[in-house]
C-alpha cells in the first residue's frame, strides 16, 4: 500500500539539522518511509495524494516517560519536592486504581487525551495493580498509539494502601501480567517497571532480573532525580558508589535489554559513563524537574557526549502530555543551566530539541521518529493558521512557533506505523 502526503515537510535527518520541503511529498510504502520529494516521482503519477495544503508535516513525537494513573492529579499538588510529593499526593492517588471502575473512568480520560496529543509513541508507568494496568493497556491499544506500559513493582517504602506484600508476591504478579499481555495487543507491549530503588527490595530486584532474562523485556525506571532520593539510595545500598549501581548490580541497567532511566538530573561522571557504555536511554523531563524543584538535567552534556536522550512529560510531575511543550521546556531550562550553572554548556537549539523529541526518543522503538528511508511511517500534521500572524514565516520559524506555543488544537492528522489514527 502506498501513502502520499503533500504539505510543508519538516524533518531532522540528524541531530542539529533541519530540512524543509514546501509543497513537498512524503511517500510511504507498506507503513515504511520511502522518502521526501520536491515533485511527485513519475512512478506515483495518478496515485491518491492526501493534500494538507500549507500545513506542516513533521516527524512524530515520542514521550519516553509518564505516569498514566497520575493524570487526575494534573496541575495540582505542585508545592512539594519529590519524596514528600510521592507520599502526600501520588501514592494515595495511585492507590485508587485497586478499584477497576475508577481505573476504567480515569484511564479513558487519559487515553482520549493521548490520542489527541501530537505523540505517536510512549513509555508509560501504570500502578502496581495488574487488573488496572491491563485496562490501561486495552484502552491505549484501541487508540492506535504504539506504547510500552509497565505494571509497577514496589515492595517497600510505599504506604499501607500502595505496596506489594513481598518480593515474591510482586514477582508472581509481574509474571502473570507478562503472560497475560505479551501477545495480547497489537499496539501495546509490556515493559518491566521497578518504580525506583527506594520502592524495590534487593530480593525483588533479583527476581526482576531473572524475569527480564527469561522474557527479554525492556525496562524503565527513575534515576538521580532529586538530592534527597540519591542520599536515601546511598543509605539503602551502602555498597554502591553511585545510584545507577543499585540497578546495575542486578544487571538491570541497559546492555542486552533496552532501558530507559527517567531524569538523570544529578548523575555523577561514573554514572554517566556507565549509562553510555550500557546504551541506557535518558528520559529528559524538564517540566517535571521544574515543578518538583528537582534541578536542571545537563541535556547539553548528554547530547555532546553521545548518550541516548529523548524527552518525557513525566505526567503528573509534568502537566502537559505534549512533547512540543517538552521541547520548549528543554530549551528554556538549558538556557537557565547555561546562565546560572555552567557557561560552557550552550543552550539547546530548536533543531536539537526537535531531534530529541522525535528520533532521540523514537529510536527506543526501533526505526522510528524520522522521515529517513526505511523508518516506520509516523507523522503529525500541524495547522498553524489557527495562530494568525501578518508575517510570512519560514518553515523553520513556523516549527519554532509551534514548539513554543505548543497548542494541541493545531493537530490536523496523525499517522502511526502507516495507519491514520487522527
Ligand atoms: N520516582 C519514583 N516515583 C516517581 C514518580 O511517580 N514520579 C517522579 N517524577 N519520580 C518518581
Ligand atoms: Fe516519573
Amino acid at each position: 500500500m502506498t501513502t502520499i502526503l503533500k504539505g510543508c515537510i519538516v524533518s531532522a535527518p540528524a541531530l542539529g539539522r533541519l530540512e524543509t520541503s514546501e509543497h513537498g511529498y512524503l511517500i510511504a510504502e507498506n507503513g515504511h518511509i520511502t522518502g521526501i520529494y520536491p515533485v511527485l516521482p513519475e512512478q506515483y503519477a495518478g496515485a491518491p495524494v492526501e493534500d494538507y495544503g500549507n500545513d506542516l508535516i513533521v516527524q512524530s513525537f515520542a514521550d519516553l516517560h509518564l505516569h498514566a494513573p497520575q493524570y487526575p492529579m494534573l496541575g495540582t499538588g505542585m508545592d512539594l519536592p519529590l519524596l514528600d510529593w510521592l507520599n502526600t499526593y501520588t501514592f494515595p492517588q495511585e492507590a485508587r486504581y485497586e478499584d477497576t471502575e475508577f481505573a476504567k473512568e480515569a484511564y479513558s480520560i487519559f487515553t482520549e487525551d493521548m490520542k489527541k496529543s501530537p505523540n505517536t509513541r510512549a513509555c508509560i508507568f501504570g500502578t502496581l495493580h495488574v487488573p488496572a494496568t491491563e485496562i490501561l493497556m486495552e484502552q491505549l491499544d484501541k487508540t492506535g498509539i504504539k506504547a510500552m506500559v509497565g505494571k509497577v513493582n514496589m515492595d517497600r517504602n510505599g504506604s499501607p494502601q500502595l505496596q506489594e506484600e513481598s518480593a515474591q508476591a510482586s514477582a508472581d504478579a509481574t509474571v502473570q501480567w507478562i503472560k497475560d499481555t505479551l501477545d495480547k495487543f497489537e499496539n501495546v507491549k509490556p515493559i518491566l517497571t521497578p518504580r525506583f530503588t527506594p520502592s524495590c527490595s534487593d530480593a525483588l530486584m533479583e527476581k526482576l532480573s531473572e524475569i527480564q532474562k527469561k522474557y527479554h523485556l525492556p525496562m524503565q525506571s527513575h534515576l538521580s532525580e532529586n538530592f534527597g532520593e540519591i542520599a536515601w539510595v546511598k543509605e539503602l545500598c551502602p555498597n554502591t558508589h553511585f545510584y545507577g549501581e543499585a540497578y546495575s548490580q542486578f544487571d538491570l541497567f541497559g546492555g542486552d535489554c533496552p532501558t530507559i532511566m527517567a531524569h538523570c538530573v544529578h548523575s555523577s561522571d561514573e554514572e554517566i559513563a556507565l549509562m553510555k557504555k550500557q546504551g541506557v536511554y535518558i528520559a529528559h523531563c524538564p517540566q517535571s524537574n521544574t515543578n518538583l524543584a528537582s534541578g536542571i538535567s545537563p541535556a547539553r552534556r548528554y547530547l555532546d557526549e553521545g548518550l541516548h536522550i529523548g524527552l518525557g512529560s513525566d505526567i503528573a510531575g509534568g502537566t502537559s502530555v505534549s512533547i512540543l511543550r517538552a521541547m520548549a521546556d528543554a530549551i528554556q531550562v538549558s538556557k537557565l543551566y547555561w546562565r546560572l550553572v555552567d557557561s560552557s554548556m550552550k543552550p539547546l537549539t530548536v533543531e536539537e530539541a526537535f531531534y530529541m523529541g522525535t528520533e532521540g526518543g523514537g529510536s527506543f522503538f526501533g526505526k522510528v521518529g524520522s522521515f529517513k528511508e526505511g523508518y516506520e511511517f509516523d507523522a503529525v500534521v500541524l495547522n498553524d493558521s489557527t495562530i494568525p500572524t501578518p508575517l510570512k514565516l519560514s518553515p523553520r520559524d513556523r516549527l519554532e512557533r509551534l514548539i513554543y506555543l505548543s497548542d494541541d488544537r493545531n493537530i490536523t492528522a496523525k499517522y502511526v506505523a502507516g495507519r491514520k489514527i487522527l
